[in-house]
């Protein structure tokens, strides 16, 4: 064969491999509102950067008249391109060959990406939309997905991981996207359940959709599987994409850093009123956020999830940084058991990728009762306390107004290594709110007092003198829990300083095999 015939033939192969599982199935695909897998990779890399490798891969199962049925590529896209310029590695499942089930190669194609990703340091990102294990392929198949399992334990903490789902993702198969740092949703498309909605009604008898079993809504918003809920794959793509402008390579990295126009030392007037005078009124610490960041630009991360606690990545000066807020508007900011997890697991990855923490502090405790004490809000209040312990990055905390018992330890304090603890002139810091501190210090004395308008006065009396002596941040300045008490409209300066002088911070943990973080 002349090479012209030989170059015909190639190219012949590879319109195979993208037509996937031919015309019809991917109109079919079309017809859901979903995309291919080569589609989406078209849209999430740089154009024309994505480098494809094991097109040509087709499965050897020969069992259930699968002999001679072979789709090039075998259901899933993997390779290589950029984002912004900088090296990612994806696969991306397709639907159209054999429901994007997982066989034995389609397997070793997804692991030879990984593989790939881990030596060179570049994040992974995969894109699912799959009908699980490929039923013919038997045990090869859940082998298969054990030997990405594998990969995605050993690449947590070395380079970001980060799954879009785009379609099903049942069983076994969610526990990929599980291990990986982020998990993106599309609304109405996709869905993820270890049993689905048959299963369910047989072994339990409870009827539910698919969509309420484990649709984008519910994850993002009740389980907290799913960081994001998009409204389509096309918003999914960017997300990624912008997700890693705030993100390292790998571990070894630090964040990229991005040139910034917002004046660094840009007063923000409105901060020094922000603060409502009735300590019990709410507002919104998104505002604050949005005020004191690189051009207002926030990117939340599980929004819709615990709301109490607000965390997501800002520039500040162009420098990635990852906040943790409680959030007033929601249960008064206090910390419970999602909350506690939500955080837990943002600040570790953070640690893990050289991404400074900043934390503003607004909580009133821990939430009392038997729902969080049965749910063993003890082991999840320790997660975030272990998290912020163990985090050498560096470490700035501002304390806007309330931090109120073991939540002022949790929430970044100068006891666990915060490397800068300020507070705004208005912050109270106590073991408790002024209400229950009299309640507990004067009990004997309240309980002889049947005149309410006695009790009123004296209440009130002895609350100004408890705020008087504890509710501000001097007591703790004074002993240097507090390195500084700023003025509110300069916090985005102040927070700038403080990062440029902590880049250079080295700390680290005693050498171990690893950690038991209260899991
Ligand atoms: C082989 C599969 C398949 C699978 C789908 N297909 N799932 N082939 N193994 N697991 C094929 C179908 O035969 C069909 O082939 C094509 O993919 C599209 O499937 P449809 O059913 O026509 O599509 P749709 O109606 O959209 O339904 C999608 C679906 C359904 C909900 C995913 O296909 C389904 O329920 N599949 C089985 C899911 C499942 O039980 N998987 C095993 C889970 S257990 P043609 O030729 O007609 O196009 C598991 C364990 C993992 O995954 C353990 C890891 C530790």
């Amino acid at each position: 064969m002349a090479i012209q015939e030989k170059i015909k033939e190639l190219m012949e192969m590879r319109e195979k491999a993208r037509l996937g599982g031919g015309e019809k199935r991917i109109e079919a695909q079309h017809k859901k509102g979903k995309h291919t897998a080569r589609e989406r990779i078209d849209m999430l890399l740089d154009e024309g950067s994505f480098e494809e490798f094991d097109m040509f891969v087709s499965h050897r199962c020969m069992d259930f008249g699968l002999q001679g049925q072979d789709f090039l590529s075998d259901g899933v896209v993997t390779g290589y391109g950029t984002i912004d310029g900088r090296l990612v590695y994806v696969f991306s499942q397709d639907f159209t060959v054999f429901g994007g089930s997982l066989s034995e190669m389609f397997a070793a194609k997804i692991c030879k990406v990984m593989d790939q990703a881990m030596k060179v340091g570049a994040p992974l990102i995969g894109i699912n939309d799959s009908g699980g294990a490929r039923i013919q392929e038997g045990v090869k198949s859940l082998g298969g997905y054990a030997d990405i399992f594998q990969r995605n334990i050993m690449a947590s903490g070395v380079i970001p991981q980060i799954s879009a789902i785009f379609g099903p993702c049942a069983g076994g198969a969610v526990y990929s996207p599980a291990l990986t740092d982020f998990n993106i949703m599309a609304k109405d498309t996709s869905y993820m359940f270890v049993t689905g909605p048959k299963v369910v009604k047989t072994v339990t008898g409870e009827v539910v959709s698919t969509e309420d079993l484990g649709g984008a809504s519910v994850h993002s918003s009740k389980s907290g599987v799913a960081h994001f809920a998009v409204e389509n794959e096309e918003e999914g793509l960017l997300l990624i994409r912008k997700l890693l402008s705030y993100l390292p390579q790998n571990n070894l990295e630090e964040p990229p850093v991005s040139v910034c126009d917002d004046p660094i030392d840009r007063l923000e007037d409105s901060l020094n009123e922000i603060i409502p005078d009735n300590p019990n009124k709410p507002y919104d610490v998104k505002d604050v956020i949005h005020h004191i960041v690189d051009d207002g630009e926030f990117l939340e991360v599980q929004r819709n999830y615990a709301a109490n606690i607000v965390t997501g990545y800002a520039k500040f000066n162009g420098i990635p940084v990852g906040i943790v807020a409680n959030q007033p508007m929601f249960l008064a900011g206090v910390l419970d058991i999602n909350a506690s997890r939500k955080a837990a697991r943002f600040v570790r990855f953070c640690d893990a990728f050289n991404i400074p923490i900043l934390t503003l502090v607004d909580v009133p405790g821990f939430l009392p009762g038997t729902t969080q004490e049965y749910g063993g809000i003890i082991i999840h209040g320790a997660k975030l306390l272990f998290a912020y312990g163990e985090a050498t990055v560096p470490k700035i905390t501002v304390i806007l107004r309330k931090a109120y018992g073991g939540a002022y330890d949790v929430m970044s304090s100068k006891h666990l290594r915060g490397d800068l603890n300020y507070a705004w002139p208005g912050a109270e810091i106590a073991v408790m709110g002024p209400k229950g501190a009299i309640e507990v210090l004067h009990a004997k004395e309240l309980k002889t007092m049947d005149n309410t308008e006695e009790r009123a006065k004296f209440v009130a009396e002895k609350e100004e003198e408890y705020k008087d002596k504890f509710a501000n941040p001097y007591v703790a300045a004074k002993y240097g829990y507090i390195d500084d008490v700023i003025e509110p409209r300069n916090t985005r300066f102040r927070i700038i300083r403080a990062l440029q002088m902590l880049a250079t911070k080295k700390d680290s943990n005693p050498p171990k095999k690893h950690s038991n973080i209260p899991l």
